[in-house]
């Protein structure tokens, strides 16, 4: 059985269906796979894939053979419905990442945008090593804090997303390390706040509950209170 964590923000992301629901956007991972080398014969898993346009993007870019997994089954059906709409050969399952039951080493590339802050860390990367081949890559652009906040702050931050812990850089490198990752490197973006965000791109469901109006402004101001503090970075590495 797959355990539905509780998050309300996660919960108000899928019924808006918000495509691109990480830092930079779809526009951030453009260029993020622009410098990987990605054709038809590569095999990638999108790991909490949301509503699928990252997947979608890989798979008519550059023709690779793409899988994209969620544990939301809104997540899943708005994935699916787009990959039917773009007729886009992307498999698509749903499940949790902390127990993915794939085969050892099937994929070239991994990609987790906004995903593992809400799942246990230690589990999902292991899973995700396990899944790569050796010498497959992941990339992960991820919150991250950039000083350590007090404890009512990373409290009311933890609260509010559902996460069990909000990570600096140093400690996603550690994690990264013990899971028996190589060649760890950090990107920090330019504008690296979530103030320069472009528009996403919603699919909404028919009946959207009106107190998830109000955990989408919520989120804004949070990102406006933690602005300098509240971050993300953008890793990659090697197994
Ligand atoms: C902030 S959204 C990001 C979605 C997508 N990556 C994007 O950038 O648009 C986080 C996603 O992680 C998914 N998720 C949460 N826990 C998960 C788990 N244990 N396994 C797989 N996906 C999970 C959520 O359902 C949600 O779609």
């Amino acid at each position: 059985m797959v355990l539905i964590r509780n998050s309300i923000y996660l919960d108000a992301l899928s019924k808006f269906g918000v495509g691109g629901a990480h830092p930079g956007g779809i526009s951030l991972t453009k260029k993020i796979f622009k410098t990987e080398e990605i054709n038809e014969t590569s095999y990638i898993l999108d790991v909490g894939c949301g509503t699928g346009q990252t997947a979608a993007y890989l798979a008519s870019r550059y023709g690779a053979k793409v899988t994209a997994m969620d544990i939301n089954p809104i997540m899943i059906e708005k994935a699916k419905n787009r990959m039917t709409k773009y007729q886009l050969p992307v498999e698509i399952i749903q499940g949790s990442i902390e127990n993915f039951p794939l085969a050892d080493g099937r994929f070239n590339f991994i990609i987790s945008e906004s995903v593992l802050s809400f799942v246990n860390k230690p589990r999902a990367l292991k899973e995700i090593f396990r899944l790569l081949k050796n010498g497959g890559r992941f990339i992960a652009n991820e919150l991250t804090m950039n000083k350590q906040l007090e404890t009512t702050n990373e409290e009311e931050i933890k609260q509010f997303y559902g996460l069990d812990s909000v990570l600096m850089e140093k400690d996603w490198v550690n994690l990264f390390e013990h899971t028996g990752f190589k060649h760890i490197k950090t990107r920090v973006q330019e504008h690296s706040n979530f103030q320069n965000n472009p528009i996403p791109e919603f699919t909404y469901s028919a009946h959207i509950d009106p107190q998830l109006y109000g955990i989408i402004t919520q989120h804004f101001h949070l990102m406006i209170k933690y602005q300098g503090v509240l971050d993300y970075r953008v890793f990659s590495c090697t197994k």
